[in-house]
């Protein structure tokens, strides 16, 4: 029955009192029933109700006897609510030229010169202008945007910017962030952002992220440094229905008096409580089933049967204000009395703990849910029409490349924001597609591109990073550049004040040193409501406007060759006596034999897995024939096969899955004595989904630690990544690279219960092995590296004085996000590093004085460089899904270190293996591989990767597969 009592709200025709009180709600996906029906059914129940007994109208005695001052204002406050109740999100019209001004904006601290910024190249939010264009920013909006020369600002202009044709977006607009609610540096007494203690259990619409929110979280300064200038903050995803989510704009301090209130960055500050957006999270999958023990089917249960009562609530509600209304046409006082007393109104109009769940159903909150399968959004959509709500999002999704007709089928034009290349963290990421953008936007779906910020790993100011990925994944540049700023706001319904450069808009925007979507695209400036965020000495101190100067065009993305051509191809190459010719080389790195001075154009002969001529066409003539097999390349690239130390390539397929896994060494292992010490070469399996991507990027090696959870590392393996081996045929190339341990905060343990005894710990192990033929002896004596992960520069020194007093140990750093506080000693030490936090955070509290990097401080790569220390990089992360990247890692760094490009490959080659004494492996012909496109850019693919050693093809094309 409650379905068609709720109807009883639509509009009756000629009952224009209802109407005035009732506006009819917007709610696009209300449940299909003939009006008539409806419409009779509603009669019906209205005429029932004004005819019970105790509402009979006196109506022949009007006026004659008072209401009481106090009855009629609990009814004029219940009639206003049941107003409120009903009335939908304001529409806010786009207004043009500056006739609109900014509500955040005020006279002490917001913006107060006119700024003029001249000869921009424009990304509007729709596309990049051909013509180039001058903005004038004023009093926090966007006055006008006009062709560039074309007109002069009519105020006095006191700061102009002549921008040579630099980029201009919008502001970013990051529609998935944790920031402001779990603040940097990560604490216990700040993990604000998943309600578990209340008695609802995994349904909590009742509560508010802006109760969560520290309006002095560091993360927010460095999150605007990467461009990202709004952002929905979100409470977690724990519970089914999380709380409501609120949007902020990342400037601290933003309000009259520059103080710390969370009112004064929220996006709507300044907007009237009751026209303010609402948002709710809400979540689906594995994470509300793993607090809570459920099932799926017993949290779609849960759900409903919330959102059931949550109804019922409201069409109490409705009831309730069309008595109220007659009640009040009426005006007899007895029957008034009679009526506020009978049902209080606070029963009837307020459900505070249901309030946020019935403006669910009234189509006044966006919702917005973490959902990542397949089963997960269908079941979602299925609820939506049960209960007539609009999803705004679902967030992660990362399956829903699968299901884009399933999910434009819903009509309700659901936005996925989700993450380009984050994945298989657990199953429901597992299956995660480089081109899910791509598909995604290809079935017209709405692609946005979103944070997760809690940590390093999902640091929002890398959010335009993730459009990069995905246009080099083939999103359109277009679409990728609206991932993250029109679609966003759109789909959050801002888009009347962010995520466009035009006129009337919000002065949020971004000046950019390069192409945004090139390799290392890095502020100049951030303007939130006009105000200018960075410093320029600060900007110019960290190298910004030289690193990407010169790189004003989008990334190539090479035409697609057809399917047929690679398949024949690849079917040539995998015979192992074939004879391949590639041609259009114009570029090698190759590092002895064949030195990157290669004349461009050059052709390259394989022969048998061997590099047979590498030079003209005319000087390789004589080695193709008729039975050889040519393709032709546009932009050829050679460099040797990269070599990755791994997050654990071979040992773990979904992190959390343990039958996925090798396993892990505990934190507190029984015996740390030699015997029991763990090797990796004992474990590994040569396939999965990081094996997939490691060759997308070029990877033909990988050097895999046992998984350990403290201490104790074990001995690290290294692995081919490159071709289909096992351990029978050389899938491993070096049993033993290193001997592990980790020193710092997360290796803390029963036994070693501090860091300070987890050095005494590894001295011991030094001082009583020496001499010793085990593994401990090999690692003390400088036969085996001796790798010890740290972050913090206090243990990072402590490793210095091991070195010192141990120094026939091959001591190796791994991790070193603050390498660069002592990066002087451990050059004059010896002491190498592999830097897995090329893009570092303070998130946690021993990572407080890492280097949030440019456009804010220096990258941690130019300080190690300065001070001559040996390093490599590699990626870390709760899996290898990033691995593709890892020459885009590199070619980042090296943008800022100075580097040249051949040595940015060797970040991520003979580097490696000279740090960790690999160079003499694989005989002598090394790996290499052959790219079409720059692999220093995004946008390259793999075309073919040779094995040294034995000479075999290990991978073509591998993006086809
Ligand atoms: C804008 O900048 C470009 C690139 O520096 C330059 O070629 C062009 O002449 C400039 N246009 C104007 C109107 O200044
Ligand atoms: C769907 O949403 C996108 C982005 O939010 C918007 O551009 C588009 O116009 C919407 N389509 C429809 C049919 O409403
Ligand atoms: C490279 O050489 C091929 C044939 O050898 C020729 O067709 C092509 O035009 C050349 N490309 C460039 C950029 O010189
Ligand atoms: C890998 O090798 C195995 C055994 O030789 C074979 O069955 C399998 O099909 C191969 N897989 C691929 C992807 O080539």
């Amino acid at each position: 029955m409650a379905v068609f009592i709720n109807s009883v709200r639509m509009p009756e025709p000629g009952d224009t009192s209802l109407e005035k009180v009732h506006p009819r709600p917007r709610r696009p996906f209300r449940p299909k029933a003939p009006l008539s029906v409806l419409a009779l059914i509603a009669l019906v129940l209205v005429l029932q109700f004004l005819f019970l007994p105790q509402y009979i109208y006196q109506s022949d005695s009007p006026g004659a006897i008072k209401l009481s001052q106090h009855h009629l204002h609990k009814l004029e406050a219940g009639l206003q609510k049941c107003k409120e109740y009903n009335t939908p999100p304001v529409q806010y019209p786009v207004t043009r030229a500056g006739s609109r001004s900014n509500p955040r904006w005020n006279p002490e601290t917001g913006q107060k010169q006119t700024i003029f910024l001249k000869n921009a190249t424009l990304f509007d939010g729709e596309n990049i202008l051909r013509d180039a264009v001058d903005i004038v920013l004023k009093r926090g909006v966007i006055k006008s945007v006009t062709k560039s020369g074309s007109a002069i600002p009519e105020d006095p202009v006191f700061e102009e910017f002549d921008l040579e044709g630099q980029y201009i977006t919008p502001g970013l607009v990051d529609m998935h962030s944790h920031h402001l609610a779990f603040a940097w540096p990560l604490l216990g007494a700040t993990a604000d952002t998943n309600e578990k203690g209340l008695k609802t259990g995994p349904l909590t619409p009742q509560v508010r992220i802006v109760d969560s929110m520290k309006a002095y979280d560091i993360a927010t300064t460095i999150i605007a440094s990467g461009g990202v200038t709004t952002s929905l903050i979100l409470p977690g995803s724990v519970n089914i229905i999380g709380g409501e989510a609120a949007i902020v704009k990342n400037l601290l301090r933003s309000g009259e008096n520059s103080e710390e209130v969370v009112e004064e960055i929220l996006l709507e500050h300044g907007v009237p409580q009751n026209e303010r957006r609402r948002y709710m999270k809400m979540a689906c999958g594995e994470n509300p089933r793993r607090l809570y023990f459920h099932t799926r089917m017993g949290n779609s249960w849960l759900f409903r049967e919330h959102m059931e009562r949550a109804r019922e609530l409201m069409v109490k509600q409705d009831e309730w204000c069309l008595t109220a209304q007659a009640v009040k046409e009426q005006g007899d006082v007895e029957v008034t009395r009679a009526f506020i007393t009978s049902g209080p109104v606070n029963s009837a109009t307020d459900y505070l703990e249901y309030e946020s769940s019935i403006a669910i159903l009234r189509g006044q909150v966006g919702v917005n849910i973490h959902c990542y399968e397949t089963e997960d959004m269908e079941d979602m959509i299925k609820n939506s029409k049960e209960f007539g709500f609009r999803i705004q999002a679902f967030h992660h999704a990362l399956d829903a490349w699968e299901v884009p007709e399933m999910i434009k089928a819903s009509g309700e034009n659901i936005t996925i924001a989700t993450f380009s290349d984050f994945g298989f963290y657990k199953k429901e990421a597992y299956e995660a597609n480089l081109w899910a953008g791509k598909i995604l936007a290809k079935h017209g779906v709405p692609v946005a591109y979103k944070s997760d910020h809690v940590q390093e790993e999902t640091n929002a100011k890398y959010l335009l990073f993730q459009a990069a990925t995905a246009h080099a994944f083939d999103l359109p540049e277009d679409l990728a550049l609206q991932s993250v700023t029109s679609v966003p706001a759109r789909s959050l319904q801002i888009d009347h004040r962010v995520g466009y450069v035009r006129s009337g808009y919000d002065a949020d925007l971004v000046i950019w040193n390069s192409h945004p979507l090139t390799v290392g695209a890095t502020a100049l400036q951030v303007y939130i409501d006009g105000r200018g965020t960075l410093d320029p000495k600060v900007v110019e101190d960290s190298g910004a406007a030289n690193a990407g100067k010169s790189n004003l065009k989008a990334p190539i993305i090479p035409t697609v060759v057809t399917a047929e051509k690679i398949a024949q191809f690849c079917a040539e190459a995998e015979r192992p006596d074939s004879t391949l010719v590639v041609t259009g080389i114009q570029q090698s790195y190759l590092n002895e034999k064949y030195p990157s001075s290669t004349s461009p154009n050059a052709t390259l002969v394989i022969s048998k897995g061997r590099i047979l001529c590498f030079s003209s066409l005319l000087d390789c003539a004589p080695h193709t024939d008729s039975s050889t097999t040519t393709i032709n390349l546009e932009n050829g690239h050679v460099l040797p096969g990269l070599t990755a130390f791994s997050v654990s390539l071979g040992l773990s397929e979904i992190p959390v899955e343990a039958s996925s896994l090798d396993g892990s060494i505990g934190k507190s292992p029984s015996s740390l004595e030699a015997d029991n010490v763990v090797y990796a070469k004992y474990g590994v399996h040569l396939e999965g989904r990081g094996f997939g991507r490691a060759r997308i990027g070029g990877v033909t090696r990988a050097i895999t630690a046992p998984l350990s959870d403290g201490f104790a590392g074990g001995v690290s393996v290294g692995i081919k990544a490159s071709g289909n081996h096992t351990v029978f045929d050389g899938g491993i190339f070096k049993d033993d690279v290193a001997l592990h341990f980790h020193v710092g905060q997360g290796a803390k343990a029963d036994n070693l219960p501090t860091i300070s005894s987890e050095i005494q710990k590894l001295r011991q192990i030094l001082s009583d092995n020496k001499g010793k033929d085990n593994i401990y002896g090999q690692a003390a004596n400088g036969s085996i590296p001796l790798a010890v992960h740290a972050d913090n520069e206090y243990d990072i020194m402590q490793l210095i004085n091991v070195k010192k007093d141990f120094n026939t140990t091959d001591l190796v750093l791994l991790g070193g996000s603050s390498a660069h506080l002592v990066a002087n000693e451990l050059a004059s030490s010896n002491i190498p590093l592999i830097l897995t936090h090329p893009r570092p955070a303070p998130d946690t509290f021993p990572k407080l004085n890492s280097l949030p990097g440019p456009p804010l401080s220096r990258h941690p790569a130019t300080a190690l460089t300065e001070a001559g220390v040996k390093y490599a990089i590699a990626i870390t992360g709760e899996s290898d899904c990033h691995i593709h990247n890892l020459l885009i890692e590199a070619s980042w760094a090296a943008k800022f270190a100075g580097l040249t490009k051949g040595e940015a490959v060797g970040l991520v080659s003979w580097r490696v293996d000279e740090i960790l004494g690999l160079s003499g492996d694989g005989g002598d012909e090394k790996d290499f591989v052959v790219y079409e496109g720059d692999p220093l850019e995004f946008g390259a693919r793999v075309v073919l990767g040779v094995e040294g050693g034995d000479g075999r093809v290990g991978m073509c094309w591998p993006e086809s597969n």
